[in-house]
């Protein structure tokens, strides 16, 4: 067998962990859900649940992937702990599952592309996204969406993922900047500002219990825990580097894109006049593209915001896909080609019901993230502090030149707040699933 492939560099690692991180929930969901929840009050919460519980558990992750230096399933074994590949197998399926459909998506964005060019969406925002979200051209452009993926993947750690994922990093920061710019110079953007970021505790005092489960689950979500992704890039890491550094760098920077998307789609909606009282799907296919049709360049406006919201998107899908594909190469003797190839096509075709009728596409949501989600960082967690322990402070205090002091609130801290957070997600999420109510990421449509 060939030698397992690594990182070229510590920057590519950071940046393949932040375009993982970054994606469809950061522009979509992310600034809706804050202007919702509260504003300023809700971010601060979000941001305590990202670095006090987000952080922690993306570094559990980072923790297993670079001592094993395995895929997210073999990695428990190479631990000394085979029973516990089952969690491993878990995260590894709710990867797959929830890439068939988050293609889907992706190959809305693509359409949307084409879209603003021609303005095909401007009159008729709600329609268009009815004709095209469903059906054979949501086929056709999951499919091309999925080629992507596959291509990206097959090229490898080093010439594909890392390549890849340099160039789109920094593009999204800096085109979202450029939009955000733009927004502002837009009459009656300041409405925006103030829904987006004006404080409002009342809100969050009225909604506590259920927003911060929410924002715990969102951070999760966000930062691509429970599906091995996190597990897997750190297991291409060849070297000594602070974990703890790389952790507090990438939470960082996928706040800091959550907000800065906010700042670009809050005030062009207020500008427009739309309500902004939607989130999911409908609100950036349907609201923030009907914002398009109104202001001036709003094609060119249009096909650079969504040519953005590809890139977030392909540089998360590709760190689903590649869970697998290490898996696969790590234990059979084929090629990373042909294994991105043909676990590309199983999974596009496990893609085709939500491509077809987007019922489906809102319960294969609902199941990954209200149940499988929870469950599988769960079970990382639980391995990682209680299971574990000691092995794990010593991997996550190598190279960080901090004392002994910050691994043990680490491994306290995981075992208990974080966990007792991860079951009351995970409580909510059953109670969610049982007694129906809607689904989080993409919300009926
Ligand atoms: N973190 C991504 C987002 O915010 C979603 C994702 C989840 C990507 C899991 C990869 C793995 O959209």
């Amino acid at each position: 067998m060939t030698e397992r492939e690594t990182w070229a560099t510590r920057a590519g690692f950071i940046l393949a962990a932040v375009g993982s991180a970054v994606g469809l929930g950061n522009i979509w969901q992310f600034p809706f859900k804050t202007a919702q929840f509260g504003g300023a009050s809700f971010l601060i919460v979000y941001i305590i649940a990202a670095l006090g519980i987000g952080l922690p558990a993306i570094l559990a992750e980072f923790v297993i992937g670079r001592k094993a230096n395995l895929n997210t399933i073999s990695a428990f074994e190479k631990l000394g702990y085979k029973e516990w590949r089952v969690v491993g197998a878990i995260g590894l399926f709710t990867g797959f599952w929830i890439l068939s459909y988050y293609s889907v998506v992706g190959g809305w964005v693509l359409r949307y592309i084409g879209g603003s060019l021609t303005g095909a969406y401007f009159a008729a925002p709600a329609e268009y996204f009815g004709q095209v979200s469903a059906g054979m051209d949501a086929l056709a452009l999951h499919a091309v969406f999925m080629a992507l993926v596959v291509g990206i993947v097959a090229a490898g750690i080093e010439d594909g993922i890392e390549k890849a994922t340099k160039l789109m990093v920094p593009s999204i920061v800096v085109i979202l900047g450029v939009l955000a710019a733009f927004a502002f110079t837009l009459p009656g953007a300041s409405a925006g500002y103030a829904y987006f970021l004006s404080p409002d505790f009342n809100v969050l005092a009225e909604n506590f219990a259920e927003i911060v489960p929410f924002a715990v689950g969102q951070a999760f979500f966000s930062l691509s825990l429970g599906m091995g992704a996190m597990i897997t890039y750190a297991s291409y890491i060849d070297g000594d580097q602070s974990l703890f550094g790389d952790g507090i760098t990438i939470v960082f920077l996928n706040s800091f894109v959550g907000i800065l998307a906010g700042l670009v789609v809050l005030p062009l909606l207020f500008a427009q006049g739309i309500d902004p009282n939607t989130s999911g799907a409908g609100a950036v296919f349907i609201s923030v593209a009907g914002a398009f049709g109104d202001i001036p360049g709003g094609q060119i406006i249009g096909l650079v915001f969504f040519a953005v919201v590809l890139i977030a998107a392909l540089s998360s899908a590709i760190s689903l896909l590649e869970v697998v594909v290490s898996w696969a190469i790590d234990n059979y003797d084929v090629s990373r080609p042909q294994m991105a190839v043909g676990l590309g096509g199983v999974i596009f075709l496990l893609g085709v019901p939500s491509a077809i009728d987007t019922a489906w596409l809102g319960w294969f949501d609902t199941l990954a993230y209200q149940l499988l989600l929870p469950l599988s960082v769960l079970g990382i967690l639980v391995f990682a502090a209680w299971v574990y322990g000691a092995p794990a402070i010593d991997e996550l205090m190598k190279g960080s030149g901090l004392g002994d002091g910050v691994g043990l609130t680490w491994l306290w801290l995981v075992r208990t707040l974080v966990i007792v957070a991860v079951v009351a997600t995970l409580a909510l999420g059953l109670q969610t699933l049982f007694l129906g109510e809607s689904p989080a990421i993409v919300p009926p449509l």
